[in-house]
């Protein structure tokens, strides 16, 4: 599939940040949406702020940073996929790094979420990435290769699913691999994807997160299989992610 045929998706993740005064910036970050079609935008929300935020930005898709993998019942705390888009989102984020470290979310739980995102009629981001030491060994392909093999659900078709590669020494680091590194590990990513699910592993969003700002996001979505970027600290005011949104258009 050529990468036209993939457009560019710009994904915020507000992780534990806002309150609905803060509702005013998606407003605005919708609104730039809007005016940046066919790039795609869309940002994760704090879960109390997913039905609030899809009424006061339309034009963006809002959506969850993680889902229980079971529909419903004794699970205090939980949300469900159905409740994320019964609150007007329509994807998830699994595995996001900080869940796998801080809530020992392992690859089998991660490959449930998103099993639970495809069956409750969310799309999925999944997320994977090696730590520093780990690209320090030269191991980073490896793992991530390893963290493919056992989340990534084996069907699927490449409209729902999107995966971000976030190298977890650049998270909140002010600093991102090179580009040829970038380049490197998505092209593993895309042969493991084509591997895994076919030709539709071709239409599969391949995303670059991790310290991407409006200076760095034009150089990285210019890459050959990066089809959007994953933002954190970036997404929470439309100054600073505007520029990133802009830079996908081309
Ligand atoms: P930063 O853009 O703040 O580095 O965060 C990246 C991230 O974790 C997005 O999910």
């Amino acid at each position: 599939m050529s990468v036209s045929k993939r457009p560019k998706l710009v994904v915020g993740n507000w992780k534990m940040n806002g309150l609905r005064r803060d509702l005013a910036e998606l407003t605005a970050i919708g609104e730039i949406g809007t005016a940046c079609a066919p790039v795609q935008v869309a940002v994760a929300m704090p879960s109390p702020l997913i039905y609030p935020a899809a009424r006061a930005a339309p034009g963006l898709q809002v959506g969850a940073q993680d889902i229980h993998p079971e529909s419903g019942g004794a699970f205090t705390g939980g949300v469900s996929a159905a409740m994320v888009r019964d609150a007007g989102g329509g994807f998830a984020l699994v595995g996001h790094s900080e869940r796998r470290l801080s809530c020992g979310e392992t690859d089998a739980i991660v490959q449930a979420k998103a099993s639970a995102a495809r069956r409750d009629g969310l799309s999925a981001i999944l997320c994977v990435g090696e730590e520093a030491a780990a690209r320090g060994q030269g191991q980073a392909e490896t793992i991530v290769g390893r963290q493919l093999e056992a989340s990534l659900p084996s069907t699927g078709d490449g409209a729902w699913l999107s995966i971000a590669y976030e190298p977890i020494w650049a998270i909140g680091a002010g600093h991102t691999p090179t580009l040829v590194e970038i380049a490197a590990m998505h092209a593993v990513i895309r042969r493991h994807c084509v591997v895994r699910l076919g030709e539709v592993g071709r239409s599969v969003r391949l995303l670059y997160g991790g310290s991407v700002t409006g200076a760095n996001a034009g150089a990285i979505l210019g890459l050959a299989d990066v089809d959007g970027v994953l933002v954190g600290g970036a997404s929470l005011r439309a100054a600073t992610f505007a520029p990133i949104v802009r830079a996908a258009i081309r």
